[in-house]
């Protein structure tokens, strides 16, 4: 039996120091859990981390999803196969820079539901029906149970957020009734303020951080005397956002940071020890104040993380240097650290075939939808993509300034369906002379998402645009028709040639390999869009912006002959596009 003791913890009596690493399952393709599980036993852990992200699971309400990279069932099996004790931080809110911190989109379409993270009646309603579904799928899993899930989470550091304890206490308890009977924890930053607003009486309280383990240490024993410290996140690397620097940790000042949780007789959680991939369109996003929720900053495709082992499942510096500390603290000797999967040769896919979004809208696009001001992508039904909106200025009229409120996140402006400029939220908000010369002019806005905030008051936004303005005036009359963008997106295009000579472009080639390698994707002559192999989407880039300029292309997404690769180039009003893909041997994160 697993159980908490004053100075840490114990299984079957014995003590365990949990040397945890997080991997989340959601961002590694099924067929490469076994390796990188047998990777964190290589660096020297015993336990590892996941998450689980409720909006991958419940794409729209009452629809579940448990396959593929989504089958939580099976990676917590490959994790007990692996020899690994396991940790579950269940949701409903993860933040982990993923789409509105794992709550769903839909949640924000529910008139219901006033207020997310709290005890809103509506909220509730759906995280009771959600727990319904996932708790009976992690109860079998349990070391009460035989199986290797020693601990569960509540929430996610709440105290970074609220502070209604009742709703905490509403969680723990779903989680009991529902035959959770492992211990619970939560787990916050290490001020006082997190501590005390995000704790739970009665359940442990762990402490999140990336350095200074002995202040951080001494305040959770001060505030919550008696729980044996662990640090639920150790935070070894970092994430990053487009337009802004990569952001690395050198190795031997993360591994002297993890050296001090450990001497300080800790338990700890390597967060990340492998981070994986935002595929598709689950990278979330933050603000630069997470109090105002002010500063839009989109989180990149690659969950790299700089992390002990890298986004392909190889080893890093840091990952030796993490080694040699673990290793003092095991069994017996580790197991050595194996080769990730082979790499395809370096290579040049030609993009032969092109088909305009415009020109292929009807095959792509739900219906239109009319309303006096622009509906929200929630209001569409579509969680991510892009919305065209359609409006009008009253003519004749001087030239006067074009402006938005509320955009989420970029738009593509057309004036009688010339291009006239490309708008960015919290940055480029208008477009400076617009003139309507005759009886009036049609206005388009190809509205893109680029991931919700997933922490701080931001959290729970909607997407799209909420005014559009000519001078003073909002303009009012729109229609809108919603392109849902992800997985299989390739598979409702109709080729062949349009009329229309403007606005994003689809390319296509093909990838012929003798047999499947990881490759990283480099576009030469992209700016931003998104890349599609085989259906699959690899995610975002932002070649033009930056940091990252190639995109990690896993083997099971190949198969022996030829492989289909599309590319959506969105700002092909811009001039160049893509005219090829290239397998490349290396990463530019940055
Ligand atoms: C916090 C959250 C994590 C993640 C990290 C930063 O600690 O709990 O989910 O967002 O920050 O990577």
């Amino acid at each position: 039996m697993f159980a908490i003791t004053p100075g840490g913890f114990s299984l079957d009596g014995r003590p365990l120091r949990l040397l945890s690493g997080a991997l989340h399952y959601f961002r590694v393709l099924p067929e490469q859990w076994p390796h990188r599980l047998r990777m964190l036993r290589a660096m020297g852990l015993n336990t590892v981390e996941t998450y689980v992200p409720w909006n991958l699971h419940e794409p729209r309400p009452g629809e579940y999803d448990f396959t593929g990279i989504a089958d939580l069932d099976r990676f917590l099996h490959a994790t007990r196969e692996a020899g690994l004790h396991a940790i579950v931080r269940p949701s409903p809110y993860i933040c982990a820079e993923w789409d509105n911190g794992g709550l769903p989109w839909w949640l924000l379409a529910d008139p219901e539901v006033r207020a997310l993270r709290c005890r809103d009646a509506g909220y509730l309603a759906h995280v009771d029906r959600w727990y319904d579904r996932l708790v009976p799928l992690l109860v079998p899993h349990q070391s009460t149970q035989g199986g290797n899930v020693l601990m569960v989470q509540v929430e996610n550091e709440y105290g970074s957020f609220g502070t209604d304890i009742g709703y905490l206490e509403h969680l723990a308890s779903g989680l009991r009734s529902r035959g959770i009977d492992v211990p619970l924890f939560t787990s916050d930053g290490p001020d006082d303020f997190f501590l005390t607003g995000g704790a739970l009486p009665g359940t442990l309280a762990t402490v999140n951080f990336g350095s200074r383990a002995g202040e951080a240490f001494a305040s959770l024993s001060r505030l919550r005397p008696g729980d044996p410290p662990m640090c639920m996140e150790f935070w070894c690397g970092w994430f990053d956002h487009w337009g802004s620097d990569r952001v690395v940790r050198a190795p031997q000042d993360a591994a002297e940071a993890l050296a001090g949780v450990l001497d300080a007789g800790a338990s700890v959680n390597v967060y990340m020890a492998h981070g994986g991939t935002n595929f598709s369109t689950w990278a979330g996003a933050n603000t630069a104040d997470p109090a105002t929720g002010e500063g839009y900053l989109a989180t990149v495709t690659s969950y790299d993380y700089d992390a002990p082992i890298d986004e392909r499942g190889g080893v890093t510096e840091k990952f030796h240097a993490f080694r040699k500390v673990l290793e003092r603290y095991a069994d017996g000797a580790l197991p050595e650290p194996e080769p990730s999967g082979p790499l395809l040769p370096a290579g040049r896919v030609s993009l032969t075939e092109s088909l305009r979004l415009f020109d292929t809208l009807d095959a792509l696009a739900g219906p239109e939808v009319e309303a006096p001001l622009p509906p929200s992508f929630e209001d569409l039904g579509i969680g991510h993509g892009l919305v065209l909106y359609t409006g009008h200025v009253p003519g004749p009229r001087q030239p006067y300034p074009l402006s938005v409120q509320g955009l989420a996140d970029r738009a593509h402006v057309y004036i009688d369906g010339a291009p006239v400029g490309v708008l960015e939220r919290d940055a480029t908000e208008v477009v400076p002379d617009v003139p309507v010369p005759g009886a009036g002019a049609r206005v388009e806005l190809l509205v893109e998402s680029m991931g919700r905030i997933n922490y701080g008051t931001g959290l729970g936004e909607r997407k799209g645009v909420r005014r559009v303005l000519h001078t003073q005036q909002v303009l009012h009359g729109w229609r809108a028709r919603a392109v849902e963008l992800g997985h299989g997106t390739p598979g409702r295009l109709r080729w062949g040639a349009g009329p229309s000579g403007r606005g994003p472009l689809f390319l296509r080639g093909y990838l012929d390999v003798a047999e499947p390698g990881d490759a990283y994707l480099a576009l030469p002559g992209g700016r931003k869009g998104y890349v599609w192999v085989n259906g699959f989407c690899l995610g975002r880039y932002w070649v033009s912006r930056g940091p990252q300029r190639t995109l990690y292309l896993p083997w099971p997404l190949l198969r022996a002959g030829r492989n289909e690769v599309v590319v959506l180039e969105l700002d092909a009003d811009a001039g160049a596009v893509p005219l090829a893909v290239e397998t490349r041997d290396t990463p530019d994160l940055g």
